[in-house]
């Protein structure tokens, strides 16, 4: 059976970029059709300034969306990323096998320490390593497949050449896996600057819609996204960044493709007013199956320790093979 393995971040409350990108296809194709795994990779939120409360809280609240977008334990796994001692013992082994160059060439790693120097502040030496553990969060569990948006897709990429050359050097160990992302909707773009990803930890929360958002909030935020100049509804996204992104929004929640869209509504504001609606619309289920789980946070903590027993299951006798493969002695 096909092995699935994603996961989400905990360094902001989770957006419509998340979900439309990556969460909603984990939940309405990838855990029925796969043995899949979906993470709160929490280990990932400590490469930034974080402060250590809301990391927690985020993570319970990320684990709580994802059940309520749909993730059944019945069907697939959700654990958190720290509660499996693997990924961590995994990283530092793929570490002796990455180079400094490959890790420099991240695009997020260029984009995040750029940020956080000119924050003043300095780069924390995990922030450079981080694809390393998320290889290691991959190939721990033989993942097959990873649905992830765009932005990751780099990522992945990295995964796999660690893959390769770990199997090469030491003996088949790996799948090699590969990235996944959806046909619509794969990058989102930031409803106040369309040239820029929609990403949780935005300076600025007006072109970001987060899951919970209440249906007014989310609604204004899209009636006063960025347009284009010029009238015309039309799937373009290098010349019409801004209304690209809108169809984009709208396709994805109608389940259909933006290009079909062009000339379908008279003007930007019609086609806003479309998309708010169906956001909000498709918003209100996971919001009100997260207002009855946040009330049984004793469910969410057995799912997630049940889910990491499990995970834990699935990853350690991979970890130990690699361990031996490199030439690290068993224990007694
Ligand atoms: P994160 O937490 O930034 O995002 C979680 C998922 O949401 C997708 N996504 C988007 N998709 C479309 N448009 C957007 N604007 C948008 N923003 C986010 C991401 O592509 C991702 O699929 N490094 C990962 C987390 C991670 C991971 C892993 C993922 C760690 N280990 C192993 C897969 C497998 C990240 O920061 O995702």
């Amino acid at each position: 059976m096909t092995r699935i393995f994603s996961g989400v971040k905990p360094t902001g409350h989770l957006t419509l970029g998340n979900y439309l990108g990556a969460v909603r296809q984990w939940a309405e194709v990838d855990q029925h059709r796969a043995d899949a795994l979906f993470c709160v990779v929490d280990l990932h939120a400590l490469t930034v300034d974080h402060d250590p409360g809301r990391v927690r809280r985020l993570s319970q609240q990320a684990s709580t969306l994802l059940l309520a977008s749909g993730l059944d334990p019945e069907l697939c796994t959700v654990f958190v990323q720290s509660h499996v001692d693997e990924h961590a013992r995994l990283s530092y082994l793929l570490e002796c096998v990455a180079t400094d160059g490959e890790m420099r060439r991240m695009i997020q790693y260029k984009e995040k320490s750029v940020r956080e120097r000119e924050r003043g502040g300095s780069v924390r030496l995990s922030l450079l390593t981080y694809p390393v553990l998320m290889a290691a969060d991959i190939l721990a569990y033989g993942a097959d497949e990873v649905p992830v948006g765009e932005d990751q897709t780099q990522h992945v990429e990295l995964t796999r050449d660690l893959a390769v050359r770990f199997n090469h050097r030491y003996g088949h160990t790996f799948v090699v896996p590969r990235a996944t992302p959806p046909a619509v909707a794969a990058r989102v773009m930031d409803l106040q600057d369309p040239t820029s990803k929609m990403g949780k930890s935005h300076d600025n929360g007006a072109g970001i819609v987060y899951l919970l958002d209440e249906p007014d909030v989310a609604r204004k935020k899209i009636l006063r996204a960025v347009t284009d100049s010029g009238n015309d509804v039309e799937y373009d996204p290098e010349a019409k960044p801004g209304v690209s992104n809108l169809l984009e929004i709208l396709a994805a929640c109608e389940g259909g493709n933006p290009q079909a869209l062009s000339g379908v509504y008279e003007s930007y504001g019609a086609l806003k007013k479309a998309a708010a609606e169906a956001v909000v619309e498709l918003l209100k289920p996971l919001q009100k199956r997260h207002k009855e789980l946040v009330g049984d946070s004793a469910y969410v903590e057995g799912v997630l320790r049940r889910g990491a027993e499990r995970a834990r299951e699935m990853a350690k006798p991979t970890v130990d093979t690699a361990y031996r493969a490199i030439g690290l002695l068993p224990p007694a």
